[in-house]
């Protein structure tokens, strides 16, 4: 057994050695295999040390939160953050088997589940309108961490997570669909220093900002859907809007997105929502669409 500190500025070269390390001591060779226990740090970390390790050895996820059930687990990416961003560096690295155990749950600390939370509600949006109904009539029991109900939304949202990897494994198109409210979420990650936000948190305001953005550029057709993801993300405590420190951060925002790794050939992708199970990408919004996104889910009026 190799622990680690919490945390994601764990998620390290540095740490990433000292496994290696300790595979050369324990004598891993290419027949071993690392299985990891903990969260989403612990998944990236451990299936990346297992992805260089001889050149790539198998590997076991055993997710202990709801973000790495519902997805960090579940695709392959792997990886660690460095000084150039987070996850820049990594492999596509996928675990020979994924075990998840939902009573787990009950060990996470209330704010960290709902915000696992957040990435459920995606997948209702991006993929399957059933299960976003389904969501809003069993809100109270997903807040309440009720054992059936949990179970069948891990399940769902790892069956739909699954459809978006076996068809676009290493990320060419369709599985960009996943990272709906995460371009957003992540310029808002970066600005508040991955302080003030769980990432959950952040996709969450993430997803308004994109549906607003969607709104805006006249491509969403049931716009009933903005009021009804906004009214399951306060169902289950989760955040609707950010709260700038200052006018000038809006222009800071509109710069982190373009920084956002998803950008391609100076492209900018935004995945949108057209209705409810449907989300396109969208290469190059204008900015002002963008712009209108931050705006609608900043707390107070800033400037445009
Ligand atoms: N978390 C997004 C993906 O696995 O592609």
């Amino acid at each position: 057994m190799v622990t680690f500190p919490a945390g994601e500025p764990n998620k390290s070269l540095v740490q990433a050695e000292r496994f290696w390390e300790a595979c050369a001591e324990m004598r891993l060779d290419r027949k071993g295999a690392i299985v990891a226990l903990g969260g989403g740090v612990c998944g990236d970390l451990a299936g990346f040390t297992a992805s260089a390790w001889m050149r790539g050895i198998r590997f076991v996820q055993i997710p202990t939160t709801l973000l790495s059930m519902v997805d960090s687990s579940v695709g392959g990416k792997t990886g660690v953050n460095s000084a150039a961003g987070k996850n820049l560096i990594g492999a596509f690295h996928q675990p020979s088997l994924v075990i998840i155990d939902p009573s787990l749950l009950q060990t996470m600390a209330p704010r960290e589940y709902r915000a696992g939370l957040a990435e459920v509600v995606k997948y209702g949006v991006i993929y399957d309108a059933d299960f976003f109904t389904w969501q809003e009539e069993h809100q109270a029991d997903l807040l309440a961490l009720e054992g059936e109900v949990v179970m069948e939304a891990v399940y769902r949202s790892c069956a739909i997570k699954g459809h978006f990897v076996i068809h676009d494994e290493h990320e060419n198109g369709l599985r960009a669909k996943l990272n709906y409210g995460h371009t957003f979420g992540h310029a808002l990650e970066g600005e508040t220093a991955y302080k003030r936000y769980l990432h959950g948190e952040a996709v969450a305001i993430g997803m308004r900002m994109a549906a607003v953005a969607a709104h805006e550029l006249g491509m969403l057709e049931d716009e009933e859907l903005i009021q009804r993801q906004d009214r399951l993300l306060s169902a289950l405590e989760l955040p609707l809007y950010h709260q700038p420190a200052e006018d000038a951060e809006l222009d800071r925002l509109m710069v982190r997105c373009a920084g956002d790794k998803k950008v391609s050939a100076g492209k900018q992708r935004f995945i949108l929502p057209q209705r409810m199970g449907v989300v396109d990408i969208v290469t190059d919004p204008d900015p002002s669409v963008i712009r209108a996104g931050f705006i609608a889910g900043c707390a107070q009026k800033v400037a445009d």
